[in-house]
């Protein structure tokens, strides 16, 4: 039979871990432009309503599930009802899709964490990204090889193995324990520095003026909700399979807040930052804010190199910067890769470091395969749009509403919380669970008639029928295939002890 069940030592270890799955790119390079583009100052108001009312009580719901089953997306789902299992593979489908691309951007930022000591992009940034190091060739399906990528990427997923066979505790917990403050200490010097360049001033104004009008735009509200749920690694089976290796008496409730405010604080922080930094690069080159200022990869591997030539020691500034992308890219990786990990351990009884190595193993090779070729770029762009706007608000939506609602477990849930922690929870928890169940249909809905009415940036069929769809309907169908499957009676003794 396979070893014991793995934990966390401590509460303040799950909540290092969780934090190190929370704060990630999502915060550096999503957060800061989401903002800028959505009412500015103004976006603040859509953005704690988006975090007071789903995401902390959406954390709280998950947390409850992992811990009252102690087992993985798919056991937990199975446990609020045999019907309600293909969720968790859906889920746990979601995570590893996000894993594949997720590694190739931290090998990126591990390269330019090098490039940027010698500048090496000359002065054109943009043609040395796509051009020189992508190499990237039209949009299609090519297996032709970046030898450039392809080498950063070997090492992501290698120091991704080491860091899970080490197991929850000594891997992820201690990793994150260590990574974490580092992330802070290093970012913190990152936005003082910024904030004493000529401009700062107008790229914090671009930032933080309120546009209160746009309140009034759904696009808003929607762009809120999105941040808040990527931001938070919700419905990723994330926060199931984390909560599902805590003691039995652990102060749920109150974690959940630790880890909702710390994400937030980072974010703003880094919004601080980014457009401080954005607000200099403006004025170097006698331009509005809102030319310099993009989001993603955009702003990663384009604008902040140029800001980097621009702006004196930016060697050095440069390489932090790609530094704090790798760390908070790395903590979150290895979150997001423990789901199908423990998937696979409960469903299949294999051993915690078989396990790992199995998943580890066969996501390497997809990744490695995909991703550090010429068309990588399309593929990745394409499976984050499917996977975040389709895979995860469905994946919410359908908990939400099975779980939640058919099965009626939302009062269980509140009970099994209340039973362990400081935070309590009632009526109003479960109505803001039921509202954010609500207002996630009407995401869905709008997102899917814009992918089937626009297609997505412009890419031909092939891409987002393979890579965006097709990936959907591999998840869809996998699911059910994994839900036929018995599950092995060790399992199920088990879960039966932890009830
Ligand atoms: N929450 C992370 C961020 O803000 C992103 C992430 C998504 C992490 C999915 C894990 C899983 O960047
Ligand atoms: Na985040």
């Amino acid at each position: 039979s396979s070893p014991q069940r793995e934990v966390f030592v401590s509460r303040g270890a799950f909540i290092f871990a969780a934090i190190g799955s929370a704060v990630g790119l999502g915060n550096i390079w999503r957060f800061p432009y989401v903002t800028y583009e959505n009412g500015g100052g103004a976006f603040i108001i859509p953005y704690l309503v988006a975090l007071l009312t789903a995401g902390i009580p959406l954390l709280f719901f998950y947390y409850a599930m992992g811990h009252r089953s102690r087992g993985s997306a798919p056991l937990a789902h199975r446990m609020a009802h045999k019907g309600a299992e293909p969720i968790g593979w859906f889920a746990t489908g979601v995570a590893i899709v996000i894993g594949i691309y997720y590694a190739a951007i931290i090998a990126w930022a591990g390269s330019y964490m090098f490039f940027s000591l010698t500048e090496a992009w000359g002065d054109d940034s943009e043609g040395f990204f796509f051009g020189e190091y992508l190499k990237m060739g039209d949009p299609g399906i090519s297996l032709e090889f970046v030898p450039g990528v392809l080498i950063p990427i070997i090492i992501v997923w290698v120091v991704v193995l080491a860091i899970l066979l080490m197991g929850v505790q000594n891997g992820i917990a201690n990793f994150s324990k260590i990574f974490i403050p580092l992330l802070i200490i290093l970012f913190l010097a990152l936005v003082v520095r910024s904030l004493f360049l000529p401009g700062a001033a107008e790229g914090l104004n671009a930032l933080f003026t309120p546009d209160f009008k746009e309140l009034a735009n759904p696009k808003v509200w929607i762009a809120a909700y999105g941040q808040i749920f990527f931001s938070l690694s919700i419905a990723f089976g994330i926060m199931i399979t984390y909560a599902s290796y805590l003691k039995k008496k652990t102060n749920l409730t109150g974690s959940g807040l630790v880890v909702g405010f710390s994400n937030s604080a980072f974010e703003i922080l880094a919004g601080i930052g980014i457009f401080a930094a954005l607000g200099f690069m403006a004025t170097a080159q006698g331009v509005e804010v809102g030319d310099v200022a993009t989001d993603g990869i955009g702003l990663a591997f384009v604008g902040f190199p140029t800001l980097i030539s621009e702006m004196p020691g930016g060697g050095i500034f440069g390489f932090v910067f790609f530094a704090c992308l790798v760390f908070a890219g790395l903590t979150s990786l290895i979150s997001i890769i423990q789901v199908p990990i423990q998937a696979l351990r409960d469903k299949f009884r294999v051993g915690n470091k078989a396990s790992t190595a199995w998943i580890v193993g066969s996501m390497a090779v997809v990744s490695i395969l995909l991703m550090p070729t010429i068309t990588g770029l399309y593929a990745l762009d394409t499976m984050d749009a499917f996977a975040n706007n389709i895979g995860i608000v469905g994946s919410a939506i359908l908990s939400i509403v099975v779980v939640g609602w058919a099965m009626r477990k939302l009062p269980i849930f509140s009970r099994h919380l209340n039973a362990v922690s400081s935070f309590r929870l009632g009526p109003i928890w479960m109505t803001l669970i039921s509202i954010t169940g609500v207002v996630l249909v009407y995401m869905l809905i709008t997102q899917i008639i814009t992918f089937v009415s626009d297609g997505y940036e412009g890419y031909p069929p092939l891409i987002t029928g393979v890579y965006g769809w097709g990936m959907i309907g591999l998840l869809v169908v996998g699911s059910i295939v994994l839900t036929l499957i018995r599950w092995p009676k060790e399992t199920i003794d088990e879960m039966e002890a932890a009830i």
